[in-house]
């Protein structure tokens, strides 16, 4: 028996030094091999403690307990009070294997949580912001930064913030109009590309009518009526992205969306 239990223990052992392991490797750096050596001997452990746990430890004789006859002999009770001791010594090893196994199981359950932390961004930001911020510069896809006179009126290109360079939130459609249109930064308004139907990129430009259209389901933004929809599924207007020509020419956010982009969620009206 005290072999079996020093099985069990050792597996368990295993089990919290694999998860320690894994902690270490984690808040060190994150080496992937180290990782994964980690939780794999963390899981070995605890399926060996179990399968040791489940044959060894868990009764499966039946008892079947006779009518006593009183007063008991002297042998009865002698055996009886055997039987009590060694019971008692059992109890004391499981008690003990008992907090192995909480052990085990609390450190193997923190490794597994602990790299929720490494999913990246809070929901919240995800969903409520992007990475324009005020003064951040406007840039092609291959990151190069966009001038005033880089478009001719009635043309489009697809932006965005320096340093953000496909950012899948941050995408934006400029598109260029007539200077002489109030409410543009010399012609130039930006929008966001994220179709707020599914999420399909607005990618179509009409020029004639200044609307941009998501081929996805049709949904028709108007362009010159802050992204206002014309027609299609979509039931909000695309956000429109505050710009502005810097002193040096190139163009500049002044600031964030002020919605979310992309398909509508619980917080719309
Ligand atoms: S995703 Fe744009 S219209 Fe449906």
């Amino acid at each position: 028996m005290m072999k079996r239990d020093g099985i069990i223990a050792s597996a368990l052992l295993l089990a919290i030094l694999g998860s320690a392991a894994f902690i270490a490797a984690y808040f060190t750096g994150g080496d992937r091999l180290y990782e994964g050596l980690g939780i794999a001997a963390a899981a070995v452990g605890l399926c060996i403690a179990a399968a040791g746990w489940a044959f060894w430890i868990v009764p499966e004789e039946k008892v079947v307990d006779e009518v006593d006859t009183y007063p008991s002999s002297l042998d009865d009770r002698a055996t009886q009070s055997g039987e009590v001791s060694e019971g008692l010594r059992e109890l004391t090893r499981s008690r003990a294997l008992v907090a192995l196994l909480v052990a085990a199981l609390g450190s193997f359950a923190a490794a597994l949580i602990l790299p929720i932390r490494s999913l990246g961004l809070a929901p919240d930001a995800l969903l409520f912001r992007t990475r324009w911020r005020r003064g951040a510069r406007i840039v092609r896809d291959d990151g190069t930064l966009v001038h005033v006179d880089d478009l001719n009126v009635d043309t489009v290109m697809t932006v965005f913030p320096e340093g953000a360079t496909g950012d899948p939130q941050s995408v934006v459609t400029l598109v260029r109009v007539p200077e002489s249109i109030p409410g543009t930064a010399s012609g130039y308004v930006a929008y966001s590309r994220l179709c707020t139907h599914a999420g399909c990129p607005v990618a179509l430009y009409r020029a004639q009518e200044r609307e941009l259209i998501c081929p996805c389901h049709q949904s028709v933004f108007d362009v010159l009526a802050d992204g206002a929809v014309i027609s299609g599924p979509a039931d909000h207007a695309l956000p429109r992205l505050p710009i502005e020509i810097g002193s040096d020419g190139i163009l500049r956010a002044t600031d964030d969306f002020s919605e979310p982009v992309g398909p509508g969620f619980w917080e719309r009206g």
